[in-house]
């Protein structure tokens, strides 16, 4: 359950005036343009991170607006190659349209990670809400049957149906399944989705198991010390680790600019020091980029989409010593 407290810094952001927005969304956003994404990629180069660049945006409700994501996206490629970025992309399926044409919206899908792949770049399918998950696995699978391999998707830990997805992914793709694993920011109906902390954590942590033992590619995206201290025993028990080759023989075949079988992945501005620690580790670690003119549209969604990011802006806000960037 979402604590009052939570709701109230919540309740309250939504409500204060946009500087204050921009104030507290700054550390979690690049900037309104591309520009800004280069400029704060090209210095967390320096610390050996590597990247995948989110352009923001709300559902869209016409066709013809999935026109600007897609250009934009192919600036951001041209961005990427020019600054000799080790990037690669996010998208939001609805952007493209998935929601209101399934035909259109995937062909405009298809039309980006076909150009992607002429510049060896990956493309991550964000997970959004219970509206689209099939829809999302499914326009993977129709990419790869149809040999476009660069692209893959995001399992959320916290649906009951994730451990099915996995093998239902497994079945079509075996060890070349790509995935990024979270727990889900959307708080869905219980009906369908755990909600207790622990619950969800399990949850998350059961679905990284079965990934690696599929022989998949697994990006664990999370801040939380039990998932991640999960990950790395999983990778102990595997022989897996950073310089290490991917031991396990149902393993895909290996992905260019990717970490040996798995990486880590974290939200820019969220827990540097955790973020730094796994770099010097060795690990794979890639922070999620995003930029956009539509910045405040999305602080406040994320907002209302999950209160508990509340508790998080409270702590940045009265103890930023807790969460540098
Ligand atoms: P948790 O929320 O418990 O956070 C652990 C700790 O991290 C907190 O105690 C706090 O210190 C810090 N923290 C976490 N979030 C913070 C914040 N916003 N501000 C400040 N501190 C914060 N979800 C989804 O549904 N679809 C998707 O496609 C993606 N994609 C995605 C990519 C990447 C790279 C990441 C890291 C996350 C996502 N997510 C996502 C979001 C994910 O599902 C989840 O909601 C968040 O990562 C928060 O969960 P944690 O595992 O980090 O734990």
């Amino acid at each position: 359950m979402v604590g009052w407290f939570s709701r109230l810094v919540v309740a309250t952001t939504v409500r204060m005036p946009k500087w204050f927005v921009r104030w507290v969304s700054r550390r979690y956003v690049a900037g309104a343009s591309l520009e800004d994404a280069v400029r704060v990629m090209k210095r967390l180069s320096s610390e050996g991170a590597c990247f995948t660049v989110d352009v923001l945006g709300e559902e869209i409700s016409t066709l013809d607006e999935a026109t600007f994501f897609l250009e934009e996206y192919l600036r951001v490629m041209d961005a990427i190659n020019e600054h000799q970025l080790d990037a690669n992309l996010s998208i939001k399926p609805t952007a493209f349209g998935l929601l209101i044409d399934s035909k259109a919206g995937m062909a405009n899908i298809r039309t980006l990670v076909e150009r992607a792949a002429k510049h060896g770049m990956f493309v991550r399918l964000d997970m959004e809400d219970h509206r689209v998950t099939t829809d999302t696995i499914e326009a993977v699978l129709e990419l790869h049957s149809e040999g476009i391999t660069n692209v893959g998707t995001v399992l959320q830990g916290r649906l009951h149906r994730t451990l099915d997805d996995i093998q239902h992914l497994e079945a079509q793709l075996a060890g070349n399944a790509d995935y990024r694993i979270c727990k889900g920011i959307y708080l869905e109906p219980e009906t369908i989705s755990h909600t207790s902390r622990s619950d969800i954590i399990n949850a998350t942590n059961d679905a990284i198991t079965s990934m690696f033992k599929a022989g998949a590619y697994v990006g664990v995206a999370t801040h939380d010390q039990p998932v991640v201290d999960h990950t790395l025993s999983v990778l102990q028990e595997m022989r897996m680790g950073p310089g290490l080759e991917d031991p396990r023989p149902n393993a895909g075949k290996a992905r260019p600019n990717k970490g040996p079988g798995y990486e880590f992945q974290m939200l820019l501005g969220v827990r540097g020091p955790l973020r730094r620690k796994l770099l010097a580790e060795g690990h794979r670690t890639r922070v999620y980029v995003p930029y956009g003119e539509k910045w405040y549209e999305y602080s406040i969604r994320r907002l209302k989409e999950n209160p508990t990011i509340g508790v998080h802006v409270a702590k940045a806000f009265l103890m930023p010593w807790t969460n540098r960037p």
